[in-house]
């Protein structure tokens, strides 16, 4: 039975479902107690836990308790009952502050935790970006989520994860708030030419196949301008900044799990070559001049294109082509809008 059933859920769970099916009307302390087979006390102490993990909940000597509010916290409570996906996220761990959730889940890992399984934090305070950056990850603000992939895929097909993780956020930012978000290959999810996403992917491998993934994306969601990290190598944006409000976190977390489910699953069913398009479609450096800081240096030239297994091709200033597996896409003639 999966733990998400209703007759496996703690009993706090229980309570918050009877005052969410209330509708902001009351529910009496005594028709509670006799529905859950609790004692009014116990009842109580349900509520008060309920009220430590965000939820306003008003208390009426005579009506009984009252759900005011829901906090735009990603606890499971929120997010586990609400996920369609078939195997993303189904088991899920949450903190309110961790180190890194890339941490966590490589840990998780090491312990035999399922495919699928999602760390996700309301702050780090040691997390990690690409190139031993630290990644700024202020409280509450943020998505900062890590997948688990078990695979046994060959190591550069599996890298992929990467993309598509960024294909999927793209994805549901053009969806949902129609905003004009973009992928900087190979992992960052620009909008309007600032950084509103990046993404981390590591791996354990024996050999050339992998053992298993872990993708971790950081997403500026709520952040304000004060919040914008000035270490960035563009300016950052948010969510937020670029609709001018805030945006429920909960949505679009729950939108990139299943949003990330149904890509992966066509990633792995006909390869990323049935991706190419969309990726084409979402790269704001397609057709641009740019410099690639490679492990062999530093390569400049136009962007003509992916190849079927996601690396890039470039067209170098004295017209040689050259493909490109792994770099840092640190200049390009104009901007990235
Ligand atoms: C980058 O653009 O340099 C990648 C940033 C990746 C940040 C995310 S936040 C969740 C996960 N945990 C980490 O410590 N890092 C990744």
């Amino acid at each position: 039975m999966s733990p998400m059933e209703p007759s496996h859920q703690p009993t706090h769970r229980l309570v918050l479902q009877q005052l969410k099916d209330a509708r902001g009307s009351y529910c009496s302390g005594t028709a509670l107690a006799a529905q859950l087979g609790l004692t009014r006390t116990g009842i109580w102490k349900h509520i008060q836990s309920l009220r430590t993990l965000g939820y306003d909940i008003e208390s009426h000597p005579k009506e009984g308790y009252r759900l005011l509010s829901v906090p735009d916290l990603l606890v499971p409570e929120e997010v586990e009952p609400h996920l369609t996906t078939r195997w993303m996220g189904r088991s899920y761990h949450y903190f309110p502050q961790i180190a890194s959730t890339n941490d966590e889940a490589l840990r998780l890992a090491a312990r035999g935790a399922p495919h699928g399984t999602v760390v996700v934090a309301e702050e780090q305070t040691r997390g990690r970006g690409r190139l031993q950056r630290p990644w700024l990850s202020p409280s509450r603000c943020g998505i900062y989520a890590s997948l688990l992939l078990r695979t046994a895929l060959p190591v550069r097909e599996a890298a992929l994860a990467n993309l598509v993780a960024a294909l999927a956020y793209v994805k549901i930012l053009r969806r949902l708030y129609a905003l004009p978000a973009g992928i900087k290959w190979p992992n960052d999810i620009l909008i309007r030419g600032k950084k509103a996403a990046g993404i981390l992917t590591e791996m354990q491998s024996d050999q050339d196949f992998t053992r298993f993934l872990v993708v971790g994306i950081g997403m500026n969601v709520n952040h304000d301008a004060t919040h914008m990290d000035a270490s960035f190598r563009y300016p950052g944006t948010s969510v937020a900044l670029e609709l001018g409000h805030p945006v429920p976190r909960q949505e679009i977390l729950m939108a990139f799990l299943e949003e990330f489910e149904a890509q992966y699953d066509l990633f792995l069913e006909n390869g990323f070559e049935s991706l190419m398009a969309v990726m084409e479609e979402y790269s704001i450096i397609l057709g641009k001049m740019v410099r690639v800081q490679t492990t062999d240096g530093e390569l400049a030239g136009k962007v003509t294109g992916f190849n079927p297994q996601g690396a890039l091709k470039l067209r170098l200033e004295d017209g040689r082509e050259e493909t490109v597996w792994v770099g840092d896409v640190t200049h390009v003639r104009g901007d990235f809008t």
